[in-house]
């Protein structure tokens, strides 16, 4: 028989293409080729993606059809989300937060994913995935930015704490990458052979 492949979306979310941000989008796809997994790497901020607008009095075609009106490289990537089987998401820290290219791509995917459609291509729900906050030296801000994607994935999971399926939380700093970019790598792995 033969072996299915796992594909994993990483997603990185930083401007500096040599920076730790980079390092551990690395690091997870050693651990998924590891794994004998496909990685689709992302880098945000190499696509055009716009704030959301909030068209209407709040919602537009996000809550209706589970897609964005608005014409830049959103709607490919979520499609593209659609077609993999597990997301690592890795942002540096920034104000105890995402990184502003980060925040502008989610805020939009959990408008529309919000009304759940099993049929629905784009479906990227009931999948695992790991969060990575990749910080600076103090790592302060590191818990809150790992809490807020906690936060946006159980609104990507519709709020059901029993079903979902976050893998791993991982906080790295500038101080500790000596050591943590394994464990990156070694999530990754784990997560790819369903451990
Ligand atoms: C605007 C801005 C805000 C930042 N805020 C924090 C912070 O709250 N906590 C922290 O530990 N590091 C903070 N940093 C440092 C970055 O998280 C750190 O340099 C990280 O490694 C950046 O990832 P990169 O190497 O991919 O650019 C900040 C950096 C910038 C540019």
């Amino acid at each position: 028989m033969e072996d299915v492949i796992i594909k994993v979306m990483i997603i990185t979310s930083s401007p500096n293409k040599e920076g730790l941000t980079e390092n551990c989008g690395e690091a997870a796809k050693n651990g998924v080729k590891d794994g004998n997994g496909e990685s689709l790497m992302i880098r945000l901020n190499d696509k055009n993606i716009l704030n959301c607008n909030a068209c209407d009095h709040g919602w537009g075609t996000c809550l209706q059809e589970n897609n964005c009106k608005m014409d830049d490289d959103f709607d490919d990537i979520h499609n593209a989300m659609g077609t993999v089987d597990a997301y690592i998401v890795i942002t540096p820290v920034y104000w105890g937060d995402m990184s502003e290219s980060a925040k502008a791509f989610f805020d939009r995917l959990r408008r529309c994913e919000s009304s759940f459609d099993p049929d629905n291509i784009n479906n990227i729900q009931n999948k695992p995935f790991i969060c990575v906050a990749a910080a600076g030296g103090s790592g302060n801000g590191t818990l809150s930015c790992l809490s807020n994607m906690e936060r946006l994935f159980l609104h990507l999971n519709k709020m059901n704490y029993k079903n979902i399926t976050n893998f791993d939380y991982i906080g790295i700093t500038q101080r500790n990458k000596s050591y943590m970019l394994k464990s990156i790598q070694d999530s990754a792995k784990k997560m790819i052979l369903g451990e």
